[in-house]
């Protein structure tokens, strides 16, 4: 059903047409979103959409995740811009509920994944992960996806979403997409759109310093100097200021000194009233020569 997607706004005809197209022998697949689409969001819709799948994209700007009132405020989004850009990625329906179809009563029931989110994000967005676990988690229950596409741009995110769902035993498969990046390498970013020209031009520094601290690590550098390193080319632009850079472990989102398994280098920081995240995937070339090894070994 490419080409034609439909808007539902309510959580009973969202039920009733996923269980119309489940019994027509479709595989459901959701990408959970809060709007002002772009072509990163784009990506997860390409991913999704797949020789029989049905797929749902849901545009909710989740007041709960929201640590800071003005940021829920500024958080503009246009639906019928978003609903065109869904239409013309094939996208079969759109359920964009208002804050009151999602929480009718003020919301008691909280899913909190421990331990995930006591690093990163989560130590300066005090309920933010609580609040995006607990979206995530209705939305689940709403639509009962097979499917779910997160992107690796929110990497915190996505390792909370995978803990929650195992954790919880939800028969969902979560599929993790790469980040899209612009070609100077800054990530694509709903909130890019209120830099600043001065701010955009500064911004891809923050995608320079996380090669500059996986290019030290895997010349040998350990993981404080590579830190030490990205974080004095990042104190070249005063209009940047750090909120955290850390290696942290990829499954555990804790800093590590030393990098065994997969892991992952991650940014905050603030250009003017924006605040940007972004992160690399790092695998020291040692711990795959290793993995490398053994496997051999067994074979
Ligand atoms: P939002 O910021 O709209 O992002 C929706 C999805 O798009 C997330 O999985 C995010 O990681 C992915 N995404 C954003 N920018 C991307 C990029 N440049 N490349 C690849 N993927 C990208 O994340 C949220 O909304 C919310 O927290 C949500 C999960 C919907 C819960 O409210």
């Amino acid at each position: 059903m490419s080409g034609a997607a439909e808007l539902v706004t309510t959580i009973a005809e969202v039920r009733r047409k996923v269980a119309l197209s489940r019994r027509g022998g479709s595989v459901i697949s959701l990408v959970p979103t809060m709007g002002a689409l772009h072509e990163g969001h784009g990506a997860l819709m390409d991913c999704a959409r797949r020789p029989g799948n049905f797929v749902v994209v849901s545009i909710f700007v989740n007041p709960i995740q929201f640590d800071r009132p003005d940021d829920y405020r500024a958080y503009a989004i246009d639906l019928d811009e978003d609903v065109r850009f869904c239409l013309a990625r094939g996208v079969d329906m759109v359920f964009a509920p208002t804050a009151a179809e999602m929480y009718p009563e003020p919301q008691r029931a909280y899913v909190e994944v421990a331990g995930l989110g006591d690093h990163l994000c989560g130590r300066f967005r005090p309920g933010h992960f609580r609040g995006v676990a607990t979206v995530v988690a209705k939305l689940f229950a709403i639509v009962q996806p097979d499917q779910a596409f997160f992107g690796e741009k929110d990497a915190q995110q996505l390792a909370i979403i995978q803990r929650m769902t195992s954790d919880l035993d939800f028969p969902i498969e979560i599929v993790p997409v790469p980040t899209v990046r612009e070609p100077d390498g800054l990530a694509l970013s709903s909130r890019n759109r209120r830099l600043t020209p001065e701010e955009r031009r500064v911004a891809p520094a923050l995608y320079r310093a996380l090669e500059l601290a996986r290019d030290r690590i895997t010349a040998g550098a350990g993981v404080v100097s590579a830190r030490q390193s990205a974080l004095a080319a990042l104190g070249e632009f005063p209009e940047i200021r750090v909120e955290y850079f850390e290696v942290v472990d990829a499954a555990t989102m804790e800093p590590v000194v030393q990098v065994t398994a997969p892991a992952r280098i991650a940014v905050a920081a603030r250009l003017g009233n924006t605040r940007l995240i972004d992160n690399i995937r790092f695998q020291h070339p040692c711990g795959s020569l290793l993995q490398g090894t053994v496997r051999n070994s067994l074979s």
